[in-house]
């Protein structure tokens, strides 16, 4: 028998090996087929009204009257299934529909149950403008992840998070909602916030799906006043507005959400250059958007529809995949295949990214909720701990006047906590997180009393109570837990702030916790002046005559008016909303068992004549520190109160030595940026090493400065730590309104280091072709 060649024997082992790819991937496949449907496969068997369904997300709660017409969503998913449906928080009732979708719906999709687990789900940790005052991108990935972790076992696979709108105007309420004013800074929070919610994989267990929200320029609202039209030149949508919803996109995020205002005129729902032009051309982006609760509905509101059926179209040709709860798409969508003009191509395309979605969550394995995991996962004491760090971490203190805090417990036998907001629970969670599923509270008088025990006498006194001029219309809807304060006769709030100033009397020091309730920001809750309102800088001024120690605690959403305090109270600290371990964190900056570094993500003005404010503003041919004309105002200073950046410590840091590692590169090289942050101080803290630069000339005028490095670090006392910081392309581009492109110039910089925007500390470098 003749024997096979050595080339024969390649080929047979070649032809071998082969077929067992090809059996290992067919079985591969096939046990995926029976988990996984092919989203392709499914959609050719969709009928053009399911398909419709999937491009809907349902209202889980009643709803108004044009939206019933629409249907009865649970007839509408025995029918049809559904894309997603809203704000259903009850496990028991997520199960019972998605039984229905799974069970009786012609194709068995799951519903993807979606609901606002914006800073936390059960565990309330602080709201996202506290959190970016960590300066802390880890902290806020580990507090998302406890977020996802507890709402995934709830049954909920979707957030409506990160919000990622810019915010340079207080009067606008959602500006506690997210990172503040900077894009820098707003990006590495995006970041890390879609990590903590999504992992680096859509799919991973314990994780949600996220939605970069709202697609874009909401936070440039005209007059800082909710849901108005937003005027945002293309530079400034480049580099500022679009800059973290990109580094979301690139983060992976698995969904956007368009925006409510008009954008230039456009609503941002029916935007195509937005959801198109931006979105899928520039940034290849492939998961899908949904719109903003009604607001394909409202596209007729806002004067861009004729009727419904021209708000569908003009938002599903926008590039618009999901309607939230307006039925619009429903009702119309349908028809509009039918009657051809919309090509079943492009409802395909737009299905296809919320199917895929939903096996990649693991919908179709496990649509269902398991109950009996409930109370495990959302009562681990370690998320506590971890809300607890995020209070300690993010508290920005404003003032400390002779080291007033920490306060000495030792040294203090009793204790006045004064003001409305010092006993308050769901108002410290703020609206979102008093709205999913929180747990127990620790409100700031309990937490000091937690703190001192029994050895100090701690008395409590409410002052008068606070209120909205106009109250909020979430008080109407019944699954909304946070309320006004009652009102009160001028004599009824004679007597409180009369009972609060005996209490300071007769004890040895006053905290005083002043600032807003969760109603005063939040969506639609914008104001104009920006005073401690209700009576409150009235108590807090009779309360320093007393002439008692006095320490301020702000409780709010957005920076307020304390020009008074800020020269006449020793001491001042920012907590914002504080979520579930309010109490507890504060108490623990208040006496000393954690040192307080958070920075403040927005520049803090002196009133509210001074917005809509920012530190990156360009430089204008009068600089306001210029000699002779300038642009600043005649009556009052243009100068925030406190920088953007700014916090201060229980100990001292010192900036030193900042080197550039070339003071001449080429365009596209990379540079170090060196600097020396030494703790001066008598106790270890952390420094929050923010580093700036100002192209000095380009094709556009550059901004004054631009963060673009920052570190927080833990220093113990006397030592010192060289902190390094990477200018490349990324840090040094900047989308020229001259050239209608991203470029990087021949230039020369400015580049300064320190510890908030009006760092001293300089050098210079540049740049050639
Ligand atoms: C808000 C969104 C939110 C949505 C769903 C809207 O009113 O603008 O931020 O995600 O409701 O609750």
């Amino acid at each position: 028998m003749p024997q096979p060649t050595s080339k024969f024997r390649l080929s047979l082992l070649l032809f071998q090996f082969i077929a067992l790819i090809a059996l290992a991937q067919f079985a591969v496949s096939s046990l995926y087929a029976q988990s996984h449907p092919n989203p392709k496969d499914l959609l050719r068997q969709m009928t053009v009204e399911e398909k419709v369904a999937q491009l809907s997300q349902l209202p889980g709660f009643p709803i108004p009257e044009f939206l019933q017409q629409a249907g009865n969503p649970e007839d509408i998913i025995r029918k049809y299934g559904a894309g997603s449906v809203l704000w259903v928080p009850e496990p028991k009732q997520i199960n019972r529909l998605q039984h229905i979708a799974v069970d009786e719906s012609p194709h068995h999709v799951p519903i993807l149950f979606g609901l606002d687990v914006i800073h936390g789900y059960h565990t309330i940790f602080p709201s996202p403008i506290a959190m970016a005052s960590s300066w802390d991108p880890q902290l806020v990935e580990s507090a998302q992840a406890v977020a996802a972790r507890e709402a995934r076992a709830g049954g909920i696979a979707w957030t409506f998070a990160p919000m990622l709108d810019i915010a340079r105007d207080a009067r606008w309420g959602r500006m506690v909602e997210g990172a503040g004013e900077d894009p820098y800074l707003g990006a590495a929070i995006a970041r890390a916030q879609v990590l903590g919610f999504q992992g680096t994989q859509l799919g991973a267990p314990d994780k949600v799906l996220a939605c970069a929200k709202h697609f874009a320029g909401y936070g440039a609202a005209d007059g800082g006043r909710d849901y108005d039209s937003s005027y945002i030149p293309e530079e400034q949508m480049w580099n500022t507005y679009l800059v973290p919803f990109k580094a979301a996109a690139d983060a992976g995020v698995g969904s956007f959400m368009s925006a409510y205002m008009d954008l230039n005129d456009v609503p941002a729902s029916g935007n195509r250059w937005l959801l198109h032009d931006v979105l899928r051309d520039a940034w290849k982006y492939n998961g899908f958007v949904v719109s903003d609760a009604s607001a394909v509905h409202s596209l007729i509101t806002h004067g861009f529809a004729r009727d419904g059926q021209d708000a569908a179209m003009k938002a599903f040709s926008a590039g618009l995949n999901m309607d939230m709860a307006s039925g619009t798409y429903f009702k119309y969508l349908t028809a509009e295949v039918k009657a051809g003009h919309i090509p079943m191509k492009e409802i395909d395309d737009a299905v296809l990214p919320i199917l895929e979605t939903k096996i990649r969550l693991g919908l179709f394995e496990h649509p269902y909720v398991d109950e009996a995991r409930i109370p495990d996962v959302l009562n681990n004491p370690q998320s506590q701990e971890l809300a607890r760090t995020a209070v300690q971490r993010s508290v920005v203190l404003l003032r400390n006047e002779q080291n007033a805090l920490p306060l000495n417990k030792a040294q203090i036998k009793s204790i006045a906590v004064i003001g409305p907001l010092a006993d308050a629970e769901s108002d410290v969670l703020d609206m979102w997180g008093a709205m999913t599923k929180p747990g127990p509270t620790v409100s700031i008088l309990q937490g000091i009393k937690n703190k001192v025990g029994d050895t100090v006498q701690v008395e409590f006194a409410h002052g008068p109570n606070i209120r909205r001029d106009i109250p909020s219309f979430f008080e109407n809807i019944p699954f909304v837990p946070i309320k006004e304060q009652p009102k009160q006769s001028p004599e009824e709030k004679q007597k409180a702030m009369d009972d609060a100033v005996d209490l300071a009397k007769k004890s040895d020091v006053a905290i005083v916790v002043l600032g807003e309730i969760a109603l005063m920001s939040g969506e639609a809750a914008s104001r104009s002046s920006l005073k401690l309102s209700g009576g409150q800088e009235e108590l807090l001024e009779a309360v320093v005559a007393t002439g008692k120690p006095v320490v301020l605690v702000l409780v709010n959403g957005r920076p307020l008016d304390i020009s008074w305090a800020s020269e006449h109270v020793p001491a001042i600290l920012e907590t914002w909303y504080s979520g579930s371990q309010a109490g507890n964190g504060i108490a623990d900056i208040l006496f000393g068992d954690a040192n307080p570094a958070g920075h403040l993500p927005v520049s803090w003005p002196h009133n509210s004549a001074e917005l809509p404010l920012y530190y990156n503003h360009t430089l204008t041919q009068a600089p306001e520190d210029a000699p002779g004309f300038t642009s600043r105002y005649w009556d009052a200073l243009s100068t925030p109160l406190y920088p953007f950046g700014f916090g201060l410590s229980y100990t001292t840091f010192n900036y030193d030595n900042l080197q550039v590692n070339r003071k001449e590169a080429k365009v596209g090289s990379t540079l170090d940026v060196a600097v020396d942050v030494a703790n001066t101080g008598s106790r270890a803290g952390d420094a929050v090493v923010q580093l700036y630069i100002h192209q000095r000339a380009g094709s556009a005028s550059r901004p004054v400065r631009q963060l673009k490095g920052f570190q927080r670090v833990n220093l113990q006392p006397g030592a010192k730590q060289t902190i390094h910081f990477k200018l490349g392309p990324d840090e040094l581009q900047y989308w020229s309104p001259a050239l209608k492109k991203w470029i990087v110039e021949p230039e020369a910089f400015d580049v300064w280091a320190g510890d908030n925007a009006q760092a001293k500390l300089h050098t210079e470098f540049s740049l050639t072709q």
